[in-house]
C-alpha cells in the first residue's frame, strides 16, 4: 500500500507507474478507469503526451466499464477517456476498446496478450469497474443493472439522478484479476471506511473490492491512512 501525502501526489504516483509501464513495454494492454479519481493522472499523462514525450503509439486501452443507452454520447466513458486522455496522445483509434462494442471483450483481451496493468477506483460501496455488490468471483465481462447508490454518486455527470442509466455493462471480476498488475486508486476520506472493509475485511462478494486480495500484484495508492 502507498499513502501518499496528497491528491496531486496520488496523481503523480498513478501517472509515473503508468509511464514505466508503457516504457518498459509499449505494446501494454491497459485496463482504465473512469470517475473522478484518476482524473488528476489522466492531467499530468495528457500534459506529458501533449509534450510528446511519451509514446503510446503501440499500447492498447480497455475501458473498465461502460453504460449502457445514456441520453447522449458526451456522457458515455468512452467519451470521457477521450476527452480527459487520449485527444492528448497518439493511441490510435484502433487500439481504444470498450465493451459496448464487443461481443467478446474477454476473447479480445485474451487476443491481445492479457492486461498488463489495470487501474481500479472504488465505488463507495464497494464495487470495481461496475461490479456491484453480489457479483461472484467467477465473472466475466457481463450486462448488469446499476444499483440506486451507484446511480446516485454518478447523478452530477447527467444533470439529476433519474437521467442516470439503469445499465451498464463491465469487466468482471475474473476479467480483472487475470490482469498482471492492478493499482486501486482511493481519493479522501469518504472512500476509507469501504477501502478498510475491502481491505481488512473478508473475501466476500458483498465488497467486490475485497476480490483484491486475492491478487499476488495489488497496490494500493491512497491519500489518507487506513
Ligand atoms: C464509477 C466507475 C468506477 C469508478 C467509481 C468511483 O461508478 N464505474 O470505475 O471507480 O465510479 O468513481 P470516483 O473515482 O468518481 O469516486
Amino acid at each position: 500500500m502507498t499513502k501518499t501525502d496528497s491528491y496531486e501526489a496520488l496523481s503523480h504516483e498513478l501517472a509515473e507507474t503508468i509511464v514505466k509501464q508503457l516504457r518498459e513495454k509499449p505494446n501494454s494492454c491497459f485496463g482504465l478507469p473512469t470517475g473522478r479519481t484518476p482524473l488528476g493522472c489522466y492531467g499530468l499523462l495528457s500534459q506529458w503526451s501533449d509534450m510528446r514525450v511519451l509514446d503510446w503509439s503501440r499500447a492498447r486501452c480497455f475501458q473498465l466499464d461502460e453504460y449502457i443507452d445514456p441520453a447522449e454520447r458526451s456522457m458515455t466513458f468512452e467519451h470521457f477517456l477521450e476527452q480527459n486522455l487520449f485527444k492528448h496522445t497518439n493511441l490510435p483509434e484502433e487500439n481504444r476498446f470498450n465493451p459496448r462494442q464487443c461481443d467478446d471483450y474477454d476473447g479480445l483481451i485474451q487476443s491481445c496478450g492479457g492486461l498488463d496493468l489495470t487501474i481500479l477506483g472504488i465505488g463507495s460501496n464497494g464495487h470495481i469497474a461496475f461490479n456491484e455488490p453480489g457479483t461472484v468471483r467467477e465473472s466475466w465481462t457481463h450486462c448488469l443493472w446499476l444499483t440506486e447508490s451507484t446511480r446516485e454518486a454518478n447523478k452530477s455527470y447527467f444533470g439529476g439522478q433519474p437521467r442516470v442509466p439503469r445499465q451498464a455493462i463491465t469487466m468482471g471480476i475474473e476479467t480483472i484479476l487475470q490482469s498482471d498488475k492492478l493499482i486501486l486508486i482511493a481519493s479522501g476520506d469518504k472512500k476509507r471506511a469501504i477501502l478498510e472493509r475491502a481491505m481488512l475485511g473478508p473475501v466476500s462478494a458483498d465488497v467486490p473490492a475485497s476480490f483484491l486480495s486475492l491478487h499476488p500484484h495489488v497496490t494500493i495508492i491512497t491519500d489518507f491512512d487506513l
